[in-house]
């Protein structure tokens, strides 16, 4: 039996109901649905709007439901079409026609919305709680690599020498920057639009400060066509989501160059590792792989929402109900992520002297050299010009600058003095460059405490 089947002479298609229905899919909801009836039933009592007692009986009633469906106890239609019908009729069929009142000054239309926004409050909470774990990771890896050189790289090109735990600072500023987005979204999903009705309101006096308060929403929505035709919070969550996704690719990208023979500057662990049928010698780096390639499916339900979102007239449209398998796959699917990779960072072997090496070769103390003739007085300019003829001079004989002999420097410029060797060690390079938000061990300890002070307040 439909709840809304009085205005229909004839019953729907079979094909219509499956159509139709988000059971499936929205079911995941039962939880926030229940609590929503149950803070509205409590108001219509609290108000006189339907009998005390009936709306005692409604909460019950509700609470066993939620028992029930916990224990795996209830079975939802897809006739009832979606969590909100299959609730309720469940709730009459256990107490009739009491039942029958808890839908006073409600539609399924600010059901919905506020449903979705309880739903995803709490999944962002998650999601925030999983990247915290993320950032104690790369804190934790960071201290005990303020030591370990690397190269940086432009263009993938070696360039400059810096420390690994300079490089996982810098995903540590991507992933504290995602978390404060979060925080910002999750400002504009705590408002609370039951009262929109289906799209004009209602005539009853529903209290809705008190139902906002009892789900613990911060605010109300201002306008009931707005209440129940936004879904600007969902998208921006896509969009937050497809952020960190968006960071967690790169850094994928990065450690699978990194355990690739060639680069050789990690190893994952055989935990999170795979093996190919073929190939016995094959160690994958999968874990990273999938994360990379999971990112393409988190856009796509970002572009799922703006679409369906996209040219729809006001207010509530059926549609809108398209936004949840792709706001719903795309919490999934970071929740999936972050922990796995966090894990697989946390145990890979990090090989410090394959990172020392490639810092050596590919002339990374070159502009350290410029500046060293800087210092002697040279023009910026005319030191670059002489440096660039240093390392073609350095290609062609097969040396590092470092290996040049005293004489072969000389050269170049009589600045040079016997006090260039230190200046070219890729310690020096590394620990002159202490600026605030530069690679020294210094300046990283800094960015490391200013870390671990954003994570106490999390
Ligand atoms: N299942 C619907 C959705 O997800 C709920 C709202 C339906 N409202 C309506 N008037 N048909 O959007």
């Amino acid at each position: 039996m439909k709840l809304w089947g009085g205005r229909f002479a004839a019953s729907t298609d079979k094909s219509v109901d499956d159509f139709n229905s988000s059971i499936r899919f929205d079911a995941r909801m039962y939880m926030q649905d229940i609590e929503g009836s149950l803070a509205h039933a409590e108001m219509l009592g609290k108000c006189g709007i339907i009998p005390a007692e009936d709306a005692k009986l409604i909460c019950t009633t509700l609470h066993e439901i939620l028992a029930d469906i916990e224990k795996g106890q209830v079975q939802f239609e897809i006739d009832a079409e979606d969590i909100h019908m299959n609730i309720e009729t469940i709730l009459i069929s256990r107490i009739g026609d009491t039942g029958k009142r808890l839908h006073t000054g409600r539609s399924r239309n600010d059901q919905v919305a506020l449903d979705l926004r309880m739903y995803l409050k709490a999944e962002t909470a998650a999601i925030k709680l999983m990247l915290t774990d993320l950032l104690h990771t790369l804190l934790d890896i960071s201290e005990r690599h303020l030591d370990t050189i690397l190269p940086g790289y432009t263009h993938l090109q070696r360039a400059q020498p810096v420390t690994l735990a300079h490089h996982m600072m810098a995903y540590f500023q991507m992933f504290r920057r995602d978390i404060g987005r979060l925080e910002d979204c999750y400002k504009r999903m705590d408002v609370m639009p039951l009262g929109s009705g289906a799209l004009a309101g209602t005539t009853y006096p529903l209290d809705r400060q008190f139902v906002a308060e009892k789900l613990g929403f911060s605010a109300i929505t201002e306008n009931s066509l707005d209440g129940v035709s936004d879904r600007d919070f969902a998208i921006e969550l896509a969009s937050c989501i497809s952020m960190i996704m968006m960071h967690l690719s790169r850094f994928s990208e990065e450690m699978v160059l990194w355990s690739s023979g060639e680069f050789s500057f990690v190893e994952m662990d055989d935990a999170f590792s795979t093996g190919s049928s073929i190939m016995p010698q094959k160690k994958n780096p999968d874990v990273a792989e999938l994360v990379r390639g999971k990112t393409g499916r988190v856009y796509g339900s970002l572009m799922t929402l703006l679409t369906v979102m996209k040219s729809l007239p006001l207010a509530y449209n059926k549609d809108m109900q398209e936004d949840k398998e792709a706001i719903f796959d795309a919490i999934d699917t970071v929740k999936m992520c972050l922990p796995v990779f966090t894990k697989m960072l946390a145990t890979m072997k990090i090989k410090k002297d394959n990172m020392y090496k490639a810092a050596q070769g590919g002339f990374t103390n070159a502009t350290d050299v410029a500046d060293y003739l800087v210092k002697k007085g040279i023009p910026f300019r005319s030191a670059h010009e002489i440096i660039g003829k240093m390392v073609l001079y350095c290609i062609n004989n097969s040396k590092a600058i470092e290996e040049l002999s005293l004489e072969e420097f000389k050269g170049f410029s009589d600045k040079i003095e016997q006090d260039v060797y230190i200046e070219v060690s890729l310690e020096k390079c590394v620990s002159g460059r202490n600026l605030p938000g530069g690679p020294s061990a210094e300046s990283v300890k800094a960015s490391i405490e200013s870390g671990r002070e954003f994570l106490k307040d999390q």
